[in-house]
């Protein structure tokens, strides 16, 4: 019996160019059905969690175990830095100037950056960079050194990952990420190798700066985004999504405050005009 041709792929047959305008690995869709990354939709809803389906989207990979909890819990741990962050406090700014939630949530995401938010895609890059001179034969002390040296030639003098504004003995959070990973690397479900380059790198920095610059939430979620395989790029994009809960979260709570036009500091307070 002649297979029914349906509209997508008589569409496919007639018009090819417009048809692979678009091109993806991702979606597949038609009229009353949904496949992402080859799944039915109605058999993801109620069987996978949101991490689950952020992976799987992201990657195509269905995440599971030790890997997907670490996903979750550098999700979990990003969530939040107080108005202190500027991009929570350019959100609540937004917010309060009438303009919608979402508006608001733009303005704050878009104040992640290579400095604040944003170092986890630098950090998993020279983690990478280390990775890769240990696999062509340098020895360990020396792989790190040599990237921190290039990093600084090319990069500039702040390593990413490291150091923090406000916490400055420890960032609470990593010592906690880097717990479940040593679990997740005794239960074999990741190698350890990148915790072991993120240590070194902690220990390196002490070393030559006489005080400890603790590995910070970009550097330890780096370390579990290297570890469960994320590239650099993604691994921006997923701290992003995590604060993103927390952007939200703010906004919306300046929202229902309901002070109009509200701005970085109080207004009795002046600035400094050198003109
Ligand atoms: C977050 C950050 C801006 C805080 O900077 P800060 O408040 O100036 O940090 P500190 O005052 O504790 O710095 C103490 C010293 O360590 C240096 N330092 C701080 N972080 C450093 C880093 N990541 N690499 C190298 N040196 C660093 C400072 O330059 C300063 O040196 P100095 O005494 O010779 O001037 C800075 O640590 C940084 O840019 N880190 C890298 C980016 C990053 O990981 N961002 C995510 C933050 S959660």
């Amino acid at each position: 019996m002649a297979k029914k041709t349906s509209k997508k792929n008589r569409a496919r047959d007639l018009d090819p160019d417009v048809l692979e305008w678009w091109t993806t690995s991702i979606i597949d869709m038609e009229p009353n059905r949904i496949k992402i990354r080859g799944h039915e939709i109605e058999k993801l809803i109620g069987a996978i969690s949101f991490p689950q389906m952020v992976w799987l989207m992201a990657t195509g990979e269905l995440i599971t175990g030790w890997r997907e909890m670490l996903l979750e819990s550098a999700l979990v741990a990003a969530v939040d830095h107080g108005p202190q962050a500027p991009s929570v406090a350019a959100a609540r700014m937004a917010v309060s100037c009438g303009v919608g939630i979402n508006n608001a949530m733009a303005s704050g995401v878009n104040m992640l950056g290579d400095i604040h938010g944003g170092a986890g895609q630098q950090a998993v890059e020279l983690f990478r960079d280390i990775s890769e001179r240990l696999d062509g034969g340098v020895e360990p002390n020396q792989a790190v050194l040599d990237a921190l040296e290039n990093w600084r030639k090319k990069r500039g003098g702040f390593i990413p990952g490291y150091g923090h504004r406000f916490h400055k003995e420890q960032d609470p959070r990593s010592p906690r990420l880097l717990e479940l990973v040593d679990k997740a690397v005794e239960e074999e479900a990741i190698s350890g190798r990148f915790s072991a380059i993120a240590r070194a790198v902690e220990d390196a920095l002490a070393a030559e700066k006489g005080i400890k610059l603790p590995m910070n939430i970009d550097g330890a979620t780096a370390v579990i985004f290297a570890e469960i395989g994320c590239s650099p790029i993604l691994a921006r994009g997923l701290f992003c999504l995590s604060r993103s809960v927390g952007i939200l979260s703010h906004a919306y709570e300046q929202a229902e405050e309901g002070t109009r036009n509200k701005g970085p500091t109080p207004p009795s307070y002046g600035w400094n005009y050198e003109g």
